[in-house]
């Protein structure tokens, strides 16, 4: 498994990604605590490539600067459109349908707007997908916060199950029954996927 998920306070997930043969790696969502990124990546010697945020809330983007500071030669990665909203220096600006490679594995993008405007989920090698506040385990995101839209939230969540079912969908928060699934079990069971249009996803409660 190259993706270690790491519980950060109460209910956020944050994730490192890494190479193992190469010892490149990248966070996703620091959230409010770097402590764990920062001993998971120096107890294995891993080289901070990427610090990746899905969506500018606070709550997955409030660290970036203790990891862009511990690791001076990573660099900030996020969409055009929720780029703007951070208080930080972009990078690598991220579009629908780009890659980056960390060392032998391919991280793909793919922008989901509906919970911000400019949210991304990350596909890590036909392996997994990171989902942000985008899709949750048993639900999906808040689409009533400033910037959202439910039409978006619907259409992003259909490109998100036209993936492979076998890709294991790890959240931004916990809030589900389980901290992680494959997108296949959750097809069945996640009633913001079982949804048949977008009349029935927007009475969900
Ligand atoms: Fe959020």
């Amino acid at each position: 498994m190259t993706v270690e998920q790491i519980k950060i306070g109460f209910d956020n997930f944050s994730y490192v990604i890494y190479d193992k043969p190469s010892k490149k790696a990248a966070v996703v969502d620091p959230s409010y605590n770097a402590l764990k990124q920062v001993g998971f990546i120096k107890s294995r010697d891993l080289e901070l490539v990427y610090v990746i945020n899905t969506h500018y809330h606070n709550d997955h983007t409030d660290k970036n600067k203790r990891l862009l500071d511990t690791f001076p030669q990573s660099k900030l990665v996020a969409s055009k459109t929720d780029g703007v909203y951070l208080k930080y220096d972009i990078d690598i600006f991220i579009d629908d349908g780009d890659q980056l490679k960390l060392g032998e594995l391919t991280l793909g993008f793919i922008l989901t707007p509906g919970h911000t405007p400019g949210g991304i989920c990350i596909v890590v090698d036909d392996e997994a997908i990171i989902t942000g506040d985008t899709l949750f385990i048993d639900d999906c995101g808040r689409s009533d916060l400033p910037g959202g839209n439910v039409n978006d939230l619907y259409d992003s969540l259909q490109k998100i199950k036209t993936l492979p079912e076998y890709l294991i969908i790890y959240p931004g928060h916990d809030y589900g029954s389980k901290p992680y699934d494959t997108l296949g079990n959750q097809k069945k069971t996640n009633k913001t996927l079982v949804a048949k249009n977008i009349e029935e996803f927007s009475k969900i409660p």
